[in-house]
């Protein structure tokens, strides 16, 4: 795939999980890069469709919402509220210490706990933690992100979603890739439940959808027109606009 923003392979390591974001036990960090270049694929197109932002975000599988922070801490200037919900209720701690980090208040909590680490231990990873958190809180600095809300909800169950999580710009997920998580529930086709809520739940004509999936997968639902899709390693991806 060729990256059409984020052309440099730049050092993410700010970014990596367990340094100042929280890792959710059992899910890999999603690559910082692919989130930030599809995040701004997703925002050329609202831009293209009038839509200015900032905008309302959701991702309906958040895991521990590694991608959802990683995107906010990036593209926040572009962005008011953020949802984020799962099935596993598990993974919503993690999910909300990590969103946490998307306000100074919380980024100052976690640089608190880090350098109480450093007092204990006295260790240059958490040194490194340390720096790391003051430059992502110099990202904060643009940030007009509002609001977070975190979730349970089981996505083939659409009465679970939280009625204020609606007229959103965009749905970003990557869906349970089956060794790393499964889908819950006994629904038999999940992927199309989540293109239904999706429509549902997206402003009407300023809106995206954008799927990350296992590449063996086929993304497509006859309510949405496909923009975009492209493979990147195992994964693959689909950014789609409701028709309406
Ligand atoms: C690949 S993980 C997402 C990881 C996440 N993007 C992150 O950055 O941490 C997929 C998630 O889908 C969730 N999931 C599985 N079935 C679901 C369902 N029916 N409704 C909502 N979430 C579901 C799993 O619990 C898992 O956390």
């Amino acid at each position: 795939m060729e990256y059409l923003f984020e052309t440099a392979d730049r050092n993410y390591e700010d970014f990596a999980s367990g340094r100042v974001l929280y890792n959710a036990r059992g899910t890999t960090a999603f690559p910082v890069r692919l989130a930030s270049e599809i995040a701004q694929l997703c925002i050329g197109v609202l831009e293209s469709r009038g839509a200015s932002g900032p905008y309302s975000v959701y991702d309906p599988c958040c895991g521990g919402a590694y991608l959802l922070t990683v995107i906010g801490l990036l593209h926040g200037g572009r962005m008011n509220r953020i949802y984020a919900s799962d099935s596993n209720p598990d993974v919503l701690g993690i999910a909300g210490k990590n969103l946490s980090l998307l306000t100074s208040e919380g980024l100052g909590g976690r640089r608190a706990e880090l350098n109480k680490l450093i007092e204990l231990y006295g260790k240059l990873s958490h040194r490194d933690a340390v720096a790391s958190a003051d430059r992502l809180g110099g990202l904060l600095a643009g940030s007009s992100i509002e609001s977070v809300e975190t979730f349970a909800a089981d996505i083939t169950r659409p009465g679970q979603v939280q009625e204020l999580c609606r007229d959103l710009n965009l749905v970003i997920t990557d869906l349970p890739y089956g060794d790393i998580a499964s889908w819950t529930g006994d629904s038999a086709d999940p992927v199309n439940d989540l293109f239904e809520l999706a429509y549902e739940r997206m402003e009407p004509s300023r809106s995206v959808l954008a799927i990350i999936a296992d590449k063996s997968r086929k993304l497509k639902h006859d309510k949405f027109k496909r923009l975009q899709s492209a493979r990147i390693g195992k994964r693959v991806f689909g950014i789609f606009e409701p028709i309406r």
